[in-house]
């Protein structure tokens, strides 16, 4: 999509765990041409330096300290991110379920989102960008261009992860899972700094009877409409 302007755009995907939001988001930057920025990547990378420095959640005063020396680097292009720790690539590696559950503890942590907010910030700077994560429509980016928040019910949502998981994981039922997620929506919607929230401009979708392709049509039309709508104020029709 062309900008109408200089301005970069920026278009902000917030959700519930498991509703959509990395597919849609991935696929939107695809096809609109956008950066796609995967946060909840970044804070799973902050857990996994934990893991791997086998520093337990408890230790307040070491899970700060480990902020100062962890390096994160990431790579956006178009619907391509990856992520670092140091050297490593571990784009795949955050994706354990130690690491999700780790994450939804460590991600209430002030300091933490102090520094992933500062970090995604810096990152967005320039290019046109699909932001996904919890927090980003209400504080990271509080003006961006569109604000979507994706919900789904929690029985789907199981369905889905149920069937993402890998062949080790599956020792795991669908009540296991929904049960996670139910205590997941709960830690991240109850902390008390930026706790998973719809922002008041953004717009909601349910995706419960949805499937991936018509998210990304549904979110398309809604974005191609708004466009139009800022184009024509542009061009002062
Ligand atoms: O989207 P995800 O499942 O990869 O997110 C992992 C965890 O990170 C999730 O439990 C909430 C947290 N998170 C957050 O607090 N703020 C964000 N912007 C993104 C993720």
């Amino acid at each position: 999509m062309k900008n109408i302007d200089d301005k970069w755009r920026l278009i902000a995907i917030d959700g519930v765990a498991a509703s959509g939001k990395s597919t849609t988001a991935k696929k939107l930057a695809g096809e609109l041409g956008y950066h796609y920025l995967d946060t909840g990547a970044m804070y799973r990378a902050v857990a996994l330096n934990l893991i791997n420095n086998r520093i337990g959640k408890d230790d307040n005063y070491a899970v700060i300290s480990s902020l100062e020396t962890v390096d994160i680097k990431v790579e956006c292009k178009n619907d391509q991110m990856k992520i670092y720790l140091g050297d490593e690539e571990v784009s795949e590696k955050i994706r354990a379920n130690e690491v999700s559950k780790l994450t939804s503890q460590i991600s209430a942590i002030p300091e933490v989102r102090r520094m992933m907010v500062e970090l995604q910030r810096a990152l967005v700077k320039s290019n046109d960008f699909i932001v996904e994560g919890r927090d980003i429509g209400t504080v990271v980016f509080p003006d961006a261009d569109m604000k979507f928040f994706l919900t789904a019910s929690v029985e789907e949502r199981a369905k889905r992860r149920f069937a993402e998981l890998k062949e080790d994981e599956n020792v795991k039922t669908l009540e296991e899972i929904e049960k996670e997620i139910e205590e997941r929506d709960l830690r991240d919607s109850t902390r008390t700094t930026s706790p998973l929230l719809r922002a008041e401009d953004a717009i909601r979708v349910d995706t419960t009877d949805m499937t991936v392709n018509e998210q990304v049509k549904h979110l398309t039309r809604l974005i191609h409409t708004e466009m139009r709508k800022e184009s024509q104020v542009y061009a002062g029709e």
